[in-house]
């Protein structure tokens, strides 16, 4: 079968950036920087990105790209008992994208809805509940019977959205990557814009780069830190392995994940400065949570109704916040969506187009799951689980396969490729990978659980999440996540015994005949 390959260098680096930039970089990284003393909190996450993120961003490209597979397939190549961690990290993708196109589909609504702004100028209570209304939401986990028909009108929209980009596999993505990378650009100069000619928006400012020291002893931070860098770079979500395995072999993987690296993280400040200025502006400084989710579709909205007394301004505003979210969110859900389809095809040689309207299709009705009253709960709870613990555990994993079970010069050896100019140094790559990636985020882990457990041991019990639905939604989920790889293999074996026949080339048996077939 002929491999799918990026037409050039660039779509890829766009590729990787329309998956890193994500609902993350808008709302979750300026919430974090409010809590955390704001340059206090910048400082540590371009340490964590240094010494994290990049390194293990340069790894998955890297062996994606020598094993052409997905991140199993990969794993399996480094070390032949490895197969089940690329399993988890595809499993824990694909929970992962039933609730993001979830979240995805109350942005396109509240698009939809945006003229309602204008109706509402200077109303900030009526601004505040106007999602909470659409979406029906209890919000907590009871209230199944009550379903919110418009979400599920924009969550059939979003997938259809999601798997047209994807449907030719690289060839449609290279395509839709140019507008869904540039678009959130524009859009966020032109907030920042008007945020900045805002009065008091310098006291925004001021309070997002001007480090608070005295944040730095708090725990906390480091550990928000370091995850919403794996969060924001899309590591430990089998994306960047699947994305590596359509690459040329004269790709400069140490340049690209630089680069895709710094975009992301230049993004995430503009964005912070579109947050901190507008909020500044409209004196609800003090109100950045956060809490995602609580930012956009209820602080976001009372800022929106005071930006100006002009009713259709504030809808306008209203129209680009809106759009600005829709495009960056569809490059990160089908990305994530690609990184598993691309992981269960190459298992089991299967039409990855097939493979992908599957998955979508599996995806958008799981998802309705999300949909009713108690919908909000649960994904709450999901989220947190799935990016607090599956995630970062899947972190400790690869880095110990890749630094421990494998040889990490043979990985550096493919990064260092093809550079020119900068060289990802030995020093740096084997410390973090053998030693700093799989301490601190096993510390994390360890971290997260123990903030769990000093809470009671229910996440988020006081909003009125139960203890059962700690159990489905996390413990559940995660020990599903953790199986899959077993389960995997069993029905590998049932097709083996009728005759279905695996690749299992390792990292050395690739021969350039075979990459050139791949090809
Ligand atoms: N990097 C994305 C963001 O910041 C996170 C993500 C990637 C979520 C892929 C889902 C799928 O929003």
């Amino acid at each position: 079968m002929k491999r799918d390959k990026w037409a050039s260098r660039s779509t890829f680096i766009l590729a990787a950036i329309g998956s890193a930039v994500g609902l993350g970089n808008a709302w979750r990284f300026p919430g974090l920087a409010a809590r955390h003393g704001g340059g206090a909190f910048l400082l540590v996450y371009l340490i964590a990105m240094l010494v994290l993120g990049i390194p293990l961003l340069m790894m998955e490209i890297a062996i994606g790209r020598r094993i052409r597979k997905g991140a199993p397939g990969a794993m399996r190549a480094l070390n032949s008992k490895a197969e089940p961690v690329g399993w988890i990290a595809v499993s824990n993708a694909i929970v992962i994208a039933i609730y993001y196109a979830v979240v995805f589909a109350w942005v396109i609504l509240m698009f939809i809805v945006s003229y309602k702004f204008a109706g509402l100028t200077g109303d900030t209570a009526g601004a505040s509940s106007l999602w909470a209304t659409l979406i029906k939401t209890t919000g907590t986990t009871s209230g199944y019977g009550t379903i919110a028909w418009p979400v599920v009108g924009c969550l059939t929209i979003a997938w259809i959205a999601a798997y047209w980009c994807i449907r030719k596999g690289t060839e449609s993505v290279g395509k839709v990557i140019k507008y869904t990378v540039s678009l959130p650009v524009i859009c966020l100069l032109i907030l920042a814009i008007r945020g900045f000619t805002m009065e008091g928006a310098m006291a925004g400012i001021t309070k997002f780069f001007i480090p608070d020291w005295s944040a730095l002893s708090s725990a906390s931070l480091w550990v928000d830190a370091i995850g919403q860098v794996f969060y924001s770079l899309s590591i430990a979500m089998a994306i960047m392995f699947a994305y590596g395995s359509f690459l040329d072999r004269s790709s400069n993987i140490a340049a690209d994940s630089m680069i895709i690296a710094f975009s992301d993280l230049l993004i995430s400040l503009l964005a912070g400065v579109v947050m901190f200025t507008t909020m500044s502006g409209v004196g609800m400084l003090d109100d950045i949570s956060a809490s995602g989710i609580v930012t956009a579709f209820i602080v976001y909205p009372q800022a929106i109704v005071r930006l100006t007394t002009v009713p259709w301004v504030n809808a306008a505003f209203a129209y680009v916040f809106y759009f600005c979210l829709i495009t960056l969110a569809i490059d990160s859900l089908f990305s994530i969506v690609e990184g598993a389809s691309t992981a269960i095809s190459d298992k089991f040689k299967l039409n990855r187009r097939k493979t992908t309207l599957t998955l979508c299709i599996v995806a958008a009705v799981i998802g309705l799951f999300f949909v009713t009253a108690a919908g909000l709960a649960w994904l709450d709870i999901v989220d947190n689980w799935a990016n607090s613990y599956t995630l970062v555990l899947t972190g400790v994993l690869e880095a110990i396969v890749v630094g421990w079970c494998f040889k990490t010069s043979k990985v550096l050896e493919q990064i260092n490729m093809n550079t020119r100019k900068f060289k990802m140094p030995a020093w740096w790559f084997n410390i973090s990978i053998k030693v700093v990636a799989p301490v601190i985020l096993a510390g994390l882990f360890v971290w997260n659980i123990v903030a769990l457990f000093m809470g009671g041991g229910v996440y988020g019990a006081a909003d009125g999440y139960t203890v059962a639905s700690n159990i489905l939604g996390g413990w559940a989920v995660m020990g599903l996540c953790l199986v899959s790889g077993a389960i995997v293999m069993l029905i590998a074996k049932a097709r083996a015994k009728k005759g279905f026949v695996e690749d299992t080339a390792g990292w050395d048996e690739i021969s350039e005949e075979t990459e050139e077939e791949a090809v």
